[in-house]
């Protein structure tokens, strides 16, 4: 059983009846959903948790959906990895890797989507649209495909070539947009006005934070309920900082952690970089970022909507925003995979490379237990590893030469 009483409007705190389709609240707000925190408090306890499935459905009392709509593909419950020789070259004494690569589209995005698609299941929602960066649409594709819903996806033409073909390969319907994320919200919107699609953007849909937010339960759970010193997270439409930021709060209200909150780390990319501008200025808003472009797909993200939640959680947290170049970040993911033997996107090579510059500056202290979120696997991302791999000839024998190669 869920514990959900209702939804609230994150900007102007307006109530919203549980149990009815909702995108965002009249003054433009993006709803989030409330518990009853005392009831769970007093009937679930984190020692039953271990009980429940090896998937992020092990939270379902702080979820939205009824078990009978939980449209589940294994998501969640990813490996929390202690680096072996990262950590020591680069002077952090305590530092995990968060791998979300594993999730079934190897995206994070499986977690957001699996909430989003059970609750459409539950309201009786037969079509859905979504615009994307790349990664959010294959988790839809796969998600809508196990539902038998109808997926319709716009996406940037330039997504990585995995994104495109996971959505093909799952049935969806893809429209590939000369523009970005942007732009393809703004078909994305004409569409629901006129075909009658369910909007599954990113916070104007209540539910996908729902289940991006169980990377904070699981962080907790995976570190003996005592959070991290600090968190680094890749972010586009920070989704996931604004989810973790909820399920510490909610997490502290069931009496599991105390007061205690890591640093949150937005992490960002040169070529878009909204909430570090807003950050460093003090503003409250994020501006429009013109000309967006990054090989970190899934961070080309002009304007968040929630960039006001983000901004809020970064700032409370004592934490920072910093953004480094697509040189730094390939150069992190490759140092990376032959360090750990992990190989992660870019959007996670990117706090890789953050790490590196926040430790340099003293932000960070060697001592602090510092975990990295890896939002996606680096298989995802062929075309921007390829540019430092090229298969010329001369470089696909690394020298063996003779010994391999036919003669
Ligand atoms: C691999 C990856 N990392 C990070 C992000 C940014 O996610 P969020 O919206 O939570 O900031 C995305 C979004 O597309 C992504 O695909
Ligand atoms: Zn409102």
């Amino acid at each position: 059983m869920n514990n959900v009483t209702y939804l609230e409007c994150s900007l102007c705190k307006k109530r919203f009846e549980a149990n009815r389709i909702h995108n965002l609240c009249d003054c433009g707000g993006p709803l989030l959903v409330r518990y009853d925190l005392e009831k769970a408090r007093r009937t679930w306890s984190r020692d039953q948790i271990a009980q429940g499935p090896n998937s992020m459905w092990r939270y379902a009392p702080m979820l939205p959906a009824k078990p009978e709509s939980i449209v589940s593909l294994g998501e969640g419950m990813t490996p929390l990895v202690r680096t072996r020789h990262l950590g020591r070259r680069v002077g952090a004494g305590n530092l995990w890797i968060k791998d979300e690569g594993l999730n079934p589209t190897g995206s994070f995005k499986a977690r957001g989507l699996s909430c989003a698609i059970s609750m459409a299941v539950e309201l009786g929602i037969k079509k859905v649209a979504i615009p994307s960066a790349g990664n959010a649409a294959s988790a839809m594709a796969a998600y809508a495909a196990a539902a038998g819903i109808e997926a319709h996806i716009f996406m940037p033409r330039d997504v990585p070539q995995s994104n495109y073909i996971e959505c093909k390969a799952f049935g969806a319907k893809v429209t590939l947009v000369d523009g970005l994320i942007s732009d393809c919200a703004k078909l994305v919107n004409a569409g629901c006005e006129t075909e009658g699609w369910f909007d599954v953007t990113t916070l104007k849909e209540p539910y996908r934070i729902e289940g991006k937010k169980t990377m904070g339960y699981e962080v907790a759970e995976q570190m003996g309920w005592e959070l991290p010193d600090a968190i680094f997270y890749p972010t586009g439409g920070g989704v996931g900082i604004i989810g973790m930021w909820k399920a510490f709060e909610e997490m502290e209200a069931l009496g599991w952690i105390g007061k205690k909150r890591p640093k949150m780390i937005a992490v960002q990319v040169e070529g878009c970089q909204p909430v570090v501008r807003a950050f460093e200025r003090g503003e409250q808003r994020s501006q429009f970022w013109d000309n967006a472009h990054t090989v970190a797909s899934g961070l080309r993200v002009p304007k968040p909507l929630g960039d006001f939640l983000i901004l809020d959680a970064v700032r409370s947290s004592g934490g920072t925003a910093i953004a480094v170049s697509d040189t730094e970040l390939i150069d992190a993911g490759i140092q990376l995979a032959s360090d750990e033997g992990m190989f992660v996107a870019p959007e996670g090579a990117a706090c890789v490379s953050a790490l590196e510059k926040l430790l340099a500056s003293g932000f960070l202290k060697p001592s602090e237990r510092i975990v990295i979120y890896n939002t996606g696997a680096g298989l995802k991302y062929l075309e921007a590893y390829s540019t430092r791999f090229p298969r010329t000839a001369s470089s696909e024998q690394d020298k063996l030469g003779g010994l391999i190669t036919p003669r």
